[in-house]
């Protein structure tokens, strides 16, 4: 179990029932069929003419919807790369862009703010968006030959509000929904957790310097009868920092599933780091795991055959739903 225990006196609010639907991610696969756990997009689906196939990129973005007593709220979090997926698949999916209450950005990496644009044009009204002000300082990466561009340069303020975005600039943890709560800045709280710099550098009142990473957040979402379900997109706090952040944050010590990129497909990533974070995982006891964009295949690899009742696949237009009722709540299927 979690070494972990909440600190906070009274646990954040809870859902009663969560879905959540891959709107991006690195992965496609036609031949993937459903399973108890998670409903994809096989064959079938692939093959409808009027639907099409979703597609895949490097990146990631969800579509949340919890259910708290009767009311629905829906949830974007994180817009891919391009604009080009995000757009296409959920046509595909039948998603609906006017049920979209709030847009959560997890920080400001082209991989997930990419198709922020097109999303919110697609939205067509204001609509709150939340992300970490560092999100907007320009980064880089310093290679020994030279500085590459900022890559974040189509991340900006005056773009995000005239696109449509209503800002909500926080560093803290911020409950935006019944049960459901952005994390703030994560400390990384696992020795083996802190990543190696790669050359990342942000530039701040004038000084280039490294990249803390501070804007980069996580959602937790706490569902009733369940536990703790933690969207890490992209692992930059290490995903057992986030999980160990989540219960103290939300003051919930059971956490059922963890979905995301973590950031372990890097070059240079040991086996051993991968090892100590599976271990991690079955650790805090995790019912469903699903590693995704950056995790690489070696992570997917040892989460499947390590813990091979929570490993579960989420391709781009996956689906799961979490309810204590619903019989996906703690998985008993693998994949
Ligand atoms: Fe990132
Ligand atoms: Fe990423």
């Amino acid at each position: 179990m979690a070494t972990v225990t909440a600190k906070t006196a009274t646990p954040m609010q809870v859902c009663d029932r969560l879905t959540i639907t891959v709107l991006v991610d690195n992965y496609i696969d036609m031949l993937m069929q459903n399973s108890p756990t998670v409903k994809r997009q096989g064959m079938l689906e692939h093959f409808l003419p009027r639907r099409g196939t979703p597609l895949a990129e490097n990146g990631i973005s969800f579509l949340l919807k919890a259910e708290t007593a009767g009311r629905t709220t829906t949830i974007l979090f994180d817009a891919g790369m391009s604009g080009i997926p995000i757009i296409h698949n959920a046509r595909v999916l039948g998603i609906d862009w006017d049920e979209i209450d709030q847009v959560v950005l997890s920080h400001g990496h082209p991989d997930h703010f990419g198709g922020i644009y097109a999303a919110l044009e697609a939205i067509g009204r204001r609509v709150p968006v939340v992300v970490h002000p560092s999100a907007f300082y320009p980064r880089s990466i310093r290679r020994p030959e030279a500085m590459l561009q900022y890559f974040n340069r189509g991340l900006t303020q005056a773009k995000l509000v005239e696109a449509g975005a209503a800002l909500v600039e926080v560093c803290e943890p911020l409950e935006i929904a019944p049960g459901i709560m952005t994390s703030g800045e994560i400390p990384i709280s696992v020795d083996f957790e802190h990543e190696v710099p790669a050359g990342r550098v942000s530039i701040r009142d004038g000084h280039v310097d490294h990249d803390p990473l501070d804007d980069y957040l996580t959602l937790v979402i706490n569902v009733a009868g369940v536990g703790l379900v933690v969207l890490d997109p992209c692992g930059h706090s290490g995903v057992l920092s986030s999980l160990d952040h989540a219960v103290s944050v939300s003051g919930v010590d059971t956490i059922h599933a963890v979905f995301g990129g973590f950031h372990l497909g890097h070059a240079g990533i040991t086996q051993q780091k991968i090892d100590s974070t599976v271990a991690g995982l079955i650790d805090r006891d995790v019912q469903l795991v699903a590693p995704m964009h950056c995790s690489g295949f070696r992570t997917q690899r040892a989460v499947a055959e390590r813990m091979p009742e929570a490993f579960a696949l989420m391709t781009a237009g996956a689906e799961v739903t979490i309810a204590a009722n619903s019989g996906v709540s703690s998985s008993s299927s693998p994949n």
